[in-house]
């Protein structure tokens, strides 16, 4: 299926974007976003995790608000650019002002706030945003289409086996942000019960059913779709087969393959040429190991980087028409 058709179909809810650094997801899934906004007329929200803001930069705007901001310029676009530091504060803070008990692990890591960077156990980051999905997915049934940039990966994906995340440290502070999310002020008032008061086990039963929930959306490929951005070159060849093979672990559905920053043909500039030509060899690779199962979509150099509406749109349409 075109990437057209695959983001027009209406139940299509959540698009992926993942890949290497650097090699154009953010481009990618912002272009991806703006042309689903304008094209098909729904609400669509992007979501990014990556602390070096580049979303922001994406889009030549400040989403790092830690609220869910409107594009401007395109109708119905929303973003979201999570800061971990931020985040962290502001649970923090909410956690000072409440008698809300703290997992040990994510007091711990409070602490570390001032080193974050140094002190976040790997994976944090990951399963701060992994959370964010899941309190977007129970939460936010008025966007039509969820874009997620820097798309989990493989060891964030494994936290939708419940047995084994339950118990982690990160079931911990899942649990935590769960509970001082959104989910948690929505789920009260929709049992209108006030004076109820959750013990342990409830949280715990809760966690599962929104994990248990958002699994089923995932692995839907009538609902999910992760598309991997890669360039032409043996190493992101080797990369692509470790994403995918953790996305069929964890059974979420791929369809797409973008195979970015291809070289135009430029026969006045031999470094360029030599380029293109490594590009090709390995472009008759990947069409040999994937074509058959994935839409491949090439997309060229620019000759400036990607950034500001007008360049998404240009690589919008490369990307969608
Ligand atoms: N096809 C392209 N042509 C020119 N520049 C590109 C292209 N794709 C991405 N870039 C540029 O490369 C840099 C990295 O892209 P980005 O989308 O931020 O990658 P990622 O999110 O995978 O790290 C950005 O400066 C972006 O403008
Ligand atoms: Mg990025």
């Amino acid at each position: 299926m075109s990437l057209k058709n695959l983001v027009k179909q209406k139940s299509l809810r959540f698009l992926l974007f993942g890949g290497k650094g650097g090699v154009g997801k953010t481009s990618c899934s912002a272009a991806t976003s703006v042309w689903m906004a304008e094209n098909l007329k729904k609400e669509v929200l992007i979501l990014s995790t990556d602390p070096a803001h580049s979303l922001s930069d994406s889009f030549d705007q400040d989403l790092s608000g830690g609220e869910i901001v409107p594009i401007k310029g395109v109708k119905g676009l929303y973003g979201f650019e999570m800061d971990p530091k931020k985040e962290y504060s502001k649970y923090q803070k909410t956690m000072q002002e409440s008698d809300v008990e703290i997992p040990k692990e994510v007091g711990f890591m409070m602490e570390g706030l001032d080193d974050l960077q140094s002190m976040t156990p790997p994976g944090t980051d990951e399963t701060l945003a992994f959370s964010k999905v899941l309190e977007f997915i129970e939460t936010t049934p008025e966007y039509d289409k969820i874009v997620f940039d820097t798309a989990p990966t493989g060891h964030t994906l494994r936290l939708l086996h419940l047995p084994t995340l339950l118990d982690s440290f990160f079931g911990k502070l899942i649990t935590f942000r769960l509970k001082m999310g959104q989910i948690w002020g929505k789920m009260k008032a929709f049992l209108k019960r006030e004076d109820y008061k959750e013990d342990g086990l409830d949280q715990m039963k809760k966690l599962k059913e929104v994990i248990e929930n958002a699994n089923k959306e995932l692995t839907d490929p009538k609902k999910t779709s992760f598309v991997i951005v890669m360039i032409s070159e043996m190493m992101a060849i080797y990369e692509t087969e470790r994403l995918l093979s953790n996305l069929y672990e964890v059974e979420i559905p791929s369809s797409a393959i973008i195979i970015n920053q291809l070289f135009p043909e430029n026969l006045d500039c031999s470094f360029c040429s030599s380029r293109r030509e490594m590009q090709q060899r390995n472009l008759v690779e990947i069409k040999d190991i994937y074509a058959e199962d994935f839409t491949l979509v090439n997309i060229p150099l620019f000759p400036t980087e990607i950034r500001g509406l007008d360049k998404l749109r240009e690589l919008g349409k490369l990307l969608i028409e």
